[in-house]
């Protein structure tokens, strides 16, 4: 399936594995590049400035040696790590002289994807260093901006999505044909995606790909989330997700003891900032890394009450493709035949 999205990242399928830092999403980000799509890397934004700056170094090269196809990088804009340095100049510089010094990293790592914040202040940086810059919205008001700073493609995600979301809840089938509409640009379809038909009504309202998140936790790739996470995604269903306050905004996880905690915590008013921002990322650690998925912070998107099992990548990516097609034949086959010649 060829979109001007496959075209400008020299991507077979237009399938999009998004970043979700602080965790590590390396081996993720290689297996959906490998399966045709495009894997991005995540921003290690809980470790600060310079030490998030080493991790993300070497993820690019670990991901470079695992596959040989395109990959990304995500780069929250203006956010603030524990040291209260912005890691957003730093992390850009480590993608543009990663690029700098291996000419076939340069050939790999072909975007970056600016989020959470206004990427005015970076975008000529990202298009000078000849990549192509990706900027992640919620509102149409978002996405023309980002396209009159520079953006190349905007990722126009709605407010099911997982992990941080929008202040303004804007849902997916509202917010892509506001943005489709509104931008030249190639527009990624994202929040609530999980297979083929969720590529195919993408493409029906203009975008021209789609980008996941929680999908690709449940998945046979996902080797940095513990086993029990992505089961707690598996058994999630409609109306078991809650949006709470984030480090950019509102964040989008299941509801549960650790979820009710932080509630409890914000409301007594006591916590500082700091120490607020350490609670969280420590309850975020707790449910990723020891698989407390009871007390610690599970962040996913409303599709997890979708998820039933584990999907393997390598077909998961290519299958959406051909569900895709096969779905828009045969509508184009039936609709004639039932006597519908004309939706306008
Ligand atoms: C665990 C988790 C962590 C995330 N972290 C980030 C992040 O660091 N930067 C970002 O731009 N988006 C982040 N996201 C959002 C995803 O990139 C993507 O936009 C979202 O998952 C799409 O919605 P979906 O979950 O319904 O597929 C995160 C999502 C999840 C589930």
């Amino acid at each position: 399936m060829s979109t001007r999205y496959t075209e400008l990242l020299g991507i077979d399928h237009p399938v999009v594995q998004d970043g979700m830092g602080p965790f590590r999403t390396t081996g993720l980000a290689a297996a959906v590049s490998n399966a045709g799509g495009l894997g991005s890397l995540s921003s290690p934004t809980a470790s600060g400035a310079r030490d998030g700056a080493r991790e993300l170094r070497a993820a690019i090269d670990e991901c470079a040696s695992l596959t040989g196809k395109p990959f990304a990088v995500n780069i929250p804009v203006d956010g603030k790590g524990h040291d209260s340095h912005s890691f957003t100049r730093a992390f850009l510089e480590v993608v543009v002289r990663a690029r700098a010094a291996d000419s076939a990293i340069a050939s790999q790592l072909r975007a970056v994807t600016t989020s959470a914040g206004n990427p005015a202040d970076h975008s000529a940086m990202i298009k000078d260093a000849g990549l192509v810059h990706q900027h992640k919205v919620g509102s149409t008001q978002h996405a023309r901006k980002a396209v009159e700073q520079g953006a190349d493609v905007v990722i126009a995600s709605g407010y099911e999505m997982g992990g941080h979301t929008h202040s303004k809840p804007v849902h997916t089938f509202v917010l892509g044909p506001n943005i489709t509409e509104a931008v030249d640009v190639p527009v990624l379809l994202s929040g609530g995606i999980r297979d083929g038909r969720g590529l195919a009504a993408a493409l029906c309202v203009g975008a021209e790909g789609v980008a996941m998140g929680t999908r690709f936790i449940a998945s046979d790739a996902n080797t940095e989330w513990h086993p029990n996470y992505a089961r707690a995604i598996l058994d999630a269903r409609e109306g078991d997700d809650v949006t709470y306050p984030g480090f950019f905004g509102p964040v989008r996880g299941l509801r549960n003891a650790g979820s009710e905690l932080l509630g409890s915590i914000i409301e007594n008013g006591t916590s500082t900032e700091d120490s607020l921002h350490e609670w969280k990322l420590a309850a975020m650690r707790k449910a990723q890394a020891d698989g407390d998925t009871v007390d610690g912070l599970v962040l996913a998107g409303q599709v997890a009450s979708a998820l039933t099992e584990i999907v393997a990548v390598a077909e998961l990516v290519p299958g959406m493709v051909r569900d895709a097609v096969r779905i828009l034949d045969d509508l184009a086959r039936r609709l004639p035949a039932a006597g519908v010649t004309s939706m306008s």
